[in-house]
């Protein structure tokens, strides 16, 4: 049987004795979590249930979490402790974790952070999506737990890499992915992102290798003549724990700016320096919108290219994939998107996998104000017009359920909200406020929210009250005409929906449509002057009248099957499986081979799997493939092809 909540009405009413609980915890001293260099604020902002945590922290919370962990690559695991600074109510009996195959050693108990002494501990039943409830005994006056453990070679939220997927080729490389529920793979904790803790760490590691961590560093850059294989790290805001992130490797420092700098292999670091340079105007553009940005350093780390992600915000140090790095800055909207995720996301939370639109609708929000601050209004329109299309071909395959910003997920993975309807469902209701009350307004409403809940992890809920009170009480018009519940609960978009458009796309279309009709050769088109973003658009345009003879003319006008920038090269690849254009074989079997960016890999293998031959051939391929996959991509990868591991 699976170990399941009490009943939400039970656990969530308010009653006087959580409001009193609640008023001691924000007035608690928090000597648990060093010296925070933002004054702690309360972490209840509503009453929420996250139905992916079985941690109960009105009954006890964890506040601060220390680490000290053996980073051993012939074992690929992780070994140590982790040590807990909890808050309790004086009658808690247990502190309840989640975990996820993880092997617990023992579990110790403190009143006084310094001397542990064994306490009882008991694993709850394995749910398959949850993972596995640690449930350690408190007495009345612990106020400190700690877990000796070890990780298994498996952890979903690690991925250990051999020295022939870095690019070096000598050395291994480990790094994590803790969002959505992945931390608990690697650290037992309370993984729900309504829980902020502030975190240190010591990471020994093999003596030539390098550690960083979501963290301030004490030696953010080290030659590699001066690596000790120990490093330490110190987290004084507090976060939720779907932010702690480490990664260990060969990796060198390039600074950017005084507070932004790149984190990379030695091969990579001078180009993606280059390629991400103008990072500190990009944060200067945010400050001038949303305020100061709070968390000290901005620095980048590129991941080799088995990263499933494109880019993850860490704090302080947003992970990014290498594919990103095209030599001519076109795709740096990622980073523009991470680093908005410092207001919206880090500094702003949502208290539950359900309000997940909070983070990504907000950053994708700010992502296209960054951009059209940084570069230009053109170009921010261009690749919002681009993402539209993507959203709209997404609503097409998606169920109504999935089309809604407030999505119910219990009993779901987490990581199946993360769809194109948070972000740009998400970032289109911001935008049509936006326009309803004006730029001006709507951007001090915005600055007002960030500074309000600094912080702090709040819900869907908290956000509308806020929106009511601090901006549609004063504009009753805007109220009237939008339609919040329509946009909050309703699948698909609606009818006011915001359509960014962009001339320069429209015009590509119609070159498309006009070499199709065989009125423009290839050799004709403007092509030279075209963005990534504009070869995009002119590589979807081609829906019709394709075939091998066409897709070989295109190749032979612009070398596409040779292009070095993957955004293009994977849409090309994929119209070359559709219209069946075989010089571009070798390349795709490369491709899927080196790069494990899942949003690549996800429609190159469905469009493979439509076929019974392009089936065979995928499997052939993939068996080769998987083994440098992180778990995220081969989960995926496996249910397209129906792949069973043994
Ligand atoms: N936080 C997300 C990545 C994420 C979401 C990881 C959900 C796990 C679960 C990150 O900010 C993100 O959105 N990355 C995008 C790129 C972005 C430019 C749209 C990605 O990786 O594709
Ligand atoms: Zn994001």
């Amino acid at each position: 049987m699976k170990t399941r909540k009490p009943p939400s009405s039970t656990r969530h009413r308010r009653s006087p004795w959580l409001l009193l609980l609640m008023a001691a915890l924000a007035s608690a001293s928090l000597a648990c979590s060093g010296t925070p260099s933002e004054p702690a604020a309360p972490t209840i902002v509503g009453d929420h249930e996250d139905v992916h945590s079985f941690a109960r922290p009105q009954e006890a919370r964890v506040r601060h979490v220390a680490l000290d962990l053996d980073v051993l690559f012939d074992k690929k695991i992780l070994q140590g402790s982790a040590t807990l600074a909890i808050e309790r109510a004086s009658d808690a009996t247990e502190l309840i974790l989640d975990t996820r195959d993880l092997a617990i050693e023992a579990a110790l108990a403190s009143s006084d952070g310094e001397s542990f002494q064994p306490t009882d501990f008991s694993l709850g039943p394995a749910d398959p999506i949850l993972g596995t409830p640690l449930r350690i005994a408190l007495r009345p006056d612990t106020s400190h737990v700690r877990v000796r453990y070890a990780t298994r070679p498996g952890a979903t939220g690690l991925q250990w890499l051999a020295p022939a997927q870095t690019a070096g080729k000598k050395l291994p490389f480990l790094y994590s992915q803790s969002q959505a529920i992945h931390a608990r793979s690697w650290i037992p904790l309370q993984d729900s992102p309504g829980i902020r803790v502030t975190y240190s760490a010591t990471l020994h590691t093999p003596g030539n290798l390098f550690a960083v961590m979501s963290a301030r560093m004490a030696t953010p850059d080290l030659a590699p003549a001066e690596r000790t294989g120990a490093y330490t790290f110190e987290m004084p805001q507090a976060i939720p724990p779907y932010l702690i992130a480490i990664a260990v490797g060969d990796l060198v420092f390039r600074p950017m700016s005084p507070r932004t700098g790149v984190y990379a292999e030695p091969s990579m670091a001078e180009r993606a320096a280059r390629e991400f340079e103008d990072t500190e105007a990009m944060m200067q553009a945010v400050e001038r919108l949303y305020g100061p940005y709070r968390w000290e350093r901005y620095d980048l780390l590129v991941l080799p290219p088995s990263f499933p992600f494109g880019g993850m915000e860490n704090p302080r140090l947003t992970f990014v994939t290498p594919t990103v790095i095209a030599g001519d800055k076109s795709l740096v909207s990622l980073i523009a998107h991470e680093l908005a995720h410092s207001w919206s996301g880090n500094l702003v939370s949502n208290a539950t996998w359900r309000d997940f639109w909070l983070n990504e609708g907000f950053t994708t929000y700010l992502e296209f104000r960054i951009q059209e601050l940084v570069y230009s209004r053109r170009r921010a329109e261009m690749e919002a017009a681009l993402e539209l299309g993507e959203l709209e071909r997404g609503l097409a395959r998606l169920p109504d359920a999935d089309e809604i910003l407030h999505i119910n997920l219990a009993g779901r993975d987490p990581d199946e909200g993360a769809t194109d309807v948070p972000y740009l469902k998400g970032a289109l209701f911001l935008r049509r406020l936006e326009e309803a009350v004006g730029r001006e307004k709507f951007d001090r409403f915005l600055r007002a929210y960030f500074d309000h809940f600094a912080f702090q992890s709040i819900t869907t809920g908290d956000f509308l009250d806020y929106l009511q009170a601090n901006l549609l009480a004063g504009e009753p018009e805007a109220a009237r005409s939008i339609s919040l519940d329509e946009w909050i609960n309703r699948p698909g978009l609606p009818a006011d929906t915001p359509r960014p458009q962009s001339d320069a796309l429209e015009q590509v279309k119609a070159q498309a449509k006009s070499w199709l009709a065989g009125e423009t050769p290839a050799g004709d088109l403007p092509a030279d002057d075209w963005s990534t973003q504009e070869w995009l658009h002119f590589l979807r345009s081609l829906t019709d009248g394709m075939d091998a003879a066409r897709m070989r003319e295109l190749d032979q006008a612009f070398r596409l099957t040779g292009s070095t920038n993957a955004e293009i090269l994977n849409d090309w690849l994929l119209l070359s499986l559709r219209h069946g254009y075989q010089p571009a074989d070798a390349r795709l079997a490369e491709f899927l081979t080196t790069v494990g960016r899942r949003k690549f890999l996800r429609p190159l293998y469905t469009e493979l799997a439509k076929t019974p031959e392009g089936k065979q051939r995928a499997l052939a391929i993939y068996r080769r493939a998987r083994p440098g996959y992180h778990s995220v991509s081969s989960t995926t990868i496996d249910q397209i092809l129906g792949y069973t591991p043994d």
